[in-house]
């Protein structure tokens, strides 16, 4: 069973109109569409904005859905020069940006008594999901990097700039590693998808709203060809 987790509706809906066989499970205020996706079986899901949230989501995936995988698919603030918006990042890892325990002599980032911080994406859904992009969206540039994610839209040059040197991510979001720390403690595997719609500065109000559509057709062409070639 694949898990997939949008955080807004916007890009939900355009993922499950393509769902056969559709039910709908209501938890925790969210509604978990469970059917065929692409020939697949698929849950698909808006775990609404923000780490919490996204961290019920997965979980709730893995208890009564027994999700194989997770995939986290929605837009982005970039956080490299090179990444114009509308391109898709994909993570190799990802770690919550606002987590700090620096107090006690914890580097930023650093959740205390847990093993790692820094959570690694499966590498066999990155290759996958880089071929499904480079086959449906042929215009655009598919990256890999870190993602790093945090209860805050980074619309802020020196905030941007700390994320940077501290963290060395690709593109910065709301829900991303919190989905991958609950697939860690699961241990499943995990992918986060993101499509580029700002550049997390003092533009990215502006940017946001203009661009989110476009980004969200990426993402949501990528995810269907993605589940289609999933086993
Ligand atoms: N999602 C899209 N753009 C973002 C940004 N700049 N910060 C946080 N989440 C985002």
């Amino acid at each position: 069973m694949i898990g997939i987790i949008g955080a807004m509706e916007e890009e939900v809906e355009k993922l499950t109109a393509q769902m056969e066989d559709v039910k709908i499970t209501q938890k925790a205020g969210m509604a978990f569409h469970s059917g065929k996706l692409c020939g697949k079986r698929a849950v698909v899901v808006r775990s609404g904005i923000g780490k919490v949230n996204a961290g019920i989501c997965t979980q709730i995936l893995v208890d009564l859905f027994q999700i194989d995988l997770v995939i986290n698919t929605g837009i982005a603030g970039s956080l490299n020069a090179d990444i114009d918006i509308g391109d898709i990042v994909l993570s190799t890892d990802s770690l919550q940006h606002d987590v700090n325990a620096v107090a006690f002599g914890y580097k930023p980032g650093v959740i205390p008594r847990m093993e790692t911080s820094v959570f690694p994406a499966d590498k066999h859904l990155i290759s996958l999901a880089k071929s499904s992009c480079e086959k449906v969206n042929p215009d655009i540039h598919v990256f890999e990097g870190r993602v790093v994610s945090g209860d805050q839209f980074v619309a802020d040059s020196e905030l941007k700039q700390y994320l940077l040197e501290q963290f060395q991510p690709m593109c910065t979001e709301m829900e991303g590693a919190a989905i991958a720390q609950a697939a860690y403690l699961n241990q499943i595997p995990y992918l986060i998808i993101r499509a580029i719609s700002d550049k997390a500065d003092g533009s990215a109000q502006i940017d946001y709203p203009v661009f989110e559509a476009a980004a969200i057709q990426h993402t949501v062409k990528l995810v269907l060809e993605l589940c289609a070639m999933l086993q």
